[in-house]
């Protein structure tokens, strides 16, 4: 049992990673023909958007709303598998999403509401997927952007992504479309999106490995694979991914100077009250970019107050890192940052 899930997580991450690979292949011809207007915002041409602009021109949001099946590709379906005849180790499908917020809340507006309020803060009592906290453990924060989470709700609420022919038919079409329009993005785009492509690779493998064999495992695959796949990644997408923070479980993530002054404006932002903006500071040939890590209580279990952790989970954590910072915190708290570092 144990040695299926594990192959199939090393294959489903191989397939990730070559998936990744080929886009970024074909990234960099299509980068290449779009240097010249790498700055300009895109024009959509496909139905799937006027569709979802229709949708929205009521609210007055088309201008702000954000490309919704490229966020969900980047942040979501590493966990959520598009595929509705697909089971996952680490999360319900989207097709469970899509149906159980729908039969809850048929109207557009609710449903992207509640859709919204539990990607701003997911949290148990948030949740309504009957049963899905248990067996899988809460969602992390993803930090989208409020916007953000709009688009990924309404693109769920206007398309069939429950049915079989919606992945068979439409989701490749937009894999294209999402692809050649990707040399558009601004750099703060882009930057999240190798962040939140990353974020969501390593969550989900940690949940998988949390899921199957507890946190005290997860702790090693932590310790072994966490730098192992920020490197891969950087290299799919050929631009430097790196997490760092004020406060570091290991030293080589302490932040630099630079970066804690990017830490402690999220910071500032977080205890006003806002929802933290992300920042790129741009240099000759590069371009930085910097987005938060927030906690939720899914990282409690080894980022909590000591004296709440489980004994040999904290045990073991000092054992392998004798000057660990990273205790202490508590729910919507900034853990760290995000650090993309892209060529111009
Ligand atoms: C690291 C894995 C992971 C990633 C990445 C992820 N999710 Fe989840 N998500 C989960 C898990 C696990 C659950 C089930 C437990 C829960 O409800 O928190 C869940 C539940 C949900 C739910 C249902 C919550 C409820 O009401 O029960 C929604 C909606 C959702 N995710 C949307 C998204 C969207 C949209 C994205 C991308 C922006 C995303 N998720 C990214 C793991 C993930
Ligand atoms: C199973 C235990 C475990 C859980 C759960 C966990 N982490 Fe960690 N975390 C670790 C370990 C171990 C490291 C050190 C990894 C390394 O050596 O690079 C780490 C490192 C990090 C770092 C890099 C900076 C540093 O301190 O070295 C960040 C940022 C981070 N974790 C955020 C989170 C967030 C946010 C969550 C919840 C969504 C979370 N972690 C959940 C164990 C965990």
């Amino acid at each position: 049992m144990l040695i299926t899930k594990r192959g199939e997580r090393i294959v489903y991450l191989r397939f990730n990673l070559n998936h990744l690979i080929m886009k970024k292949l074909i990234f960099i011809g299509v980068s290449f023909l779009f240097t010249l207007n790498s700055c300009t915002p895109t024009e959509h041409d496909s139905s799937q958007e006027v569709n979802v602009e229709n949708e929205v021109g009521e609210a007055d949001l088309t201008e702000q709303l954000p490309d919704g099946f490229q966020l969900l590709q980047s942040t979501c379906f590493s966990c959520h598998n598009p595929n509705p005849a697909s089971e996952s180790v680490a999360a319900p499908n989207l097709a469970a999403l899509k149906s159980v917020y729908f039969k809850n809340f048929p109207d557009e507006a609710n449903f992207v509401d509640a859709m919204s309020a539990f990607l701003s803060n997911p949290s148990a009592d948030k949740a309504i997927l009957p049963g899905a906290v248990n067996q899988y453990g809460l969602m992390p924060q993803m930090s989208l952007q409020a916007n953000q989470s709009r688009a990924t709700a309404l693109y769920l609420y206007a398309n069939a992504v429950e049915n079989e022919e919606w992945y068979t038919q439409v989701f490749p079409k937009e894999e294209a479309r999402v692809l050649a329009n990707r040399a558009d993005l601004s750099y703060v785009d882009r930057g999240f999106e190798y962040a939140m492509a990353t974020k969501s690779i390593l969550g989900k493998n940690l949940k998988e490995k949390i899921n199957a064999e507890g946190t005290l495992a997860a702790v090693q695959f932590c310790n072994i694979n966490a730098s192992h796949y920020t490197d891969s990644m950087s290299a799919v997408y050929n631009a430097e991914i790196k997490r760092v923070s004020d406060k570091p479980r290991n030293s080589r993530n302490q932040a630099n100077t630079a970066e804690l002054k990017i830490i402690n404006d999220f910071k500032t932002q977080l205890a006003n009250g806002e929802i933290i903006t992300p920042q790129t500071i741009e240099e000759e040939d590069l371009v930085y970019g910097y987005y938060p890590i927030e906690t939720n209580d899914m990282c409690l279990k080894c980022h909590g107050p000591i004296e709440t952790m489980d004994n040999e989970t904290h045990l073991k954590i000092t054992e392998l890192y004798p000057s660990d910072k990273a205790t202490g915190y508590a729910t919507n708290q900034l853990r760290g940052i995000w650090v993309v570092k892209m060529m111009k």
